[in-house]
């Protein structure tokens, strides 16, 4: 991957932090995407001394004019990007009946909007050079939607029907496109979300390590292939869900009772729900 120009979007944490010191670590020129800035040198700083590099560029992921700024910048520096990575992502888990509507806005701006931008402002850039290849985060969540997340679903869901569709008109120009499929990751996103549908999730399912999606991003970059779907022992269940999605709802209700029984037990001292 020496010389390689990566644009990481999401850069400043999790599974951004770890794939761009990861690419970095393969020899990558890394373009590290985010709004913080401070934390985006401090990234760039624990690749120093490695074969590749970080450079920060802090720019605003729903804020198109400033995908165009960075496109433009990356390429009067590096020449046009090789591959963009949109891992940028928020997560607002809630009943709809009570989430905060600025709260649904942003899930669609930065989850969803934010990847259209991106890919618009890099994709002139790749099929001038007649090569390129976006990959776009999605999530397990994406795959299988449930309920109290029904709004991040909907844009990890809308993220994989973009990506189908881009393909289909890229690849002909000799672009690649993939998403990525990542289950519950340990990472700042869900941390705060301890006592709800992850904190379930997690303890039946398990949880992956920021690391782990890094690698899988790196061999997404070699490999360009169209999905990488990280479900663990679930796989077979997925491919009887597709067959039958009545059987997910019915899982939901499921296993919905089980956590509830399980939360409420947690909630009474001195007994064990840990
Ligand atoms: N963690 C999981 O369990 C999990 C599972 C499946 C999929 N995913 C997906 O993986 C991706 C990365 O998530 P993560 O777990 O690594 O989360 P994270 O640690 O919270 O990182 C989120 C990243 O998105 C950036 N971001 C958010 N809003 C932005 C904006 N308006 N402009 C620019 N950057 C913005 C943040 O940077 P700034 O705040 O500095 O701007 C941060 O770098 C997300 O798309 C998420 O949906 C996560």
């Amino acid at each position: 991957m020496k010389d390689l120009v990566v644009v990481l979007t999401g850069a400043s944490s999790g599974i951004g932090r770890a794939a761009a010191l990861a690419l970095a670590a393969e020899g990558a020129t890394v373009i590290g995407v985010a709004r913080r800035a401070g934390l985006l040198e401090e990234v760039a700083g624990e690749a120093a001394g490695v074969p590749g590099r970080i450079v920060p560029m802090a720019a605003d992921v729903t804020e198109a004019e400033q995908a165009l700024q960075v496109a433009a910048a990356v390429e009067a520096r590096f020449g046009p990007a090789e591959v963009l990575i949109y891992s940028a992502g928020v997560y607002h888990p809630g009943p709809v009946a009570e989430a905060a509507m600025e709260r649904l806005g942003e899930l669609v701006s930065v989850n969803l909007a934010g990847a259209y931008f991106w890919s618009r402002a890099f994709l002139p850039g790749m099929i001038r050079r007649g090569r390129g290849h976006l990959i776009f985060v999605s999530s397990l969540a994406g795959k299988f939607p449930l309920g109290t997340i029904a709004p991040y679903c909907g844009t990890k869901s809308g993220l994989i029907a973009f990506a189908n569709g881009l393909r289909m008109e890229v690849r002909p120009l000799g672009i690649a496109v993939t998403t990525v499929c990542p289950r519950v990751v340990e990472t700042p996103l869900v941390a705060g979300h301890r006592d709800d549908l992850v904190a379930h999730l997690t303890r039946d399912f398990g949880v992956s390590r920021p690391e782990a999606t890094a690698r899988q991003l790196v061999w997404a970059v070699r490999h360009r292939p169209r999905e990488v779907v990280d479900a663990g022992w679930a796989k077979p269940a997925m491919a009887l869900a597709s067959a039958w999605p009545g059987l997910v709802d019915w899982f939901y209700a499921y296993k919905r009772s089980a956590w509830a029984r399980r939360s409420a037990s947690r909630s009474r001292p001195g007994e064990d729900g840990a």
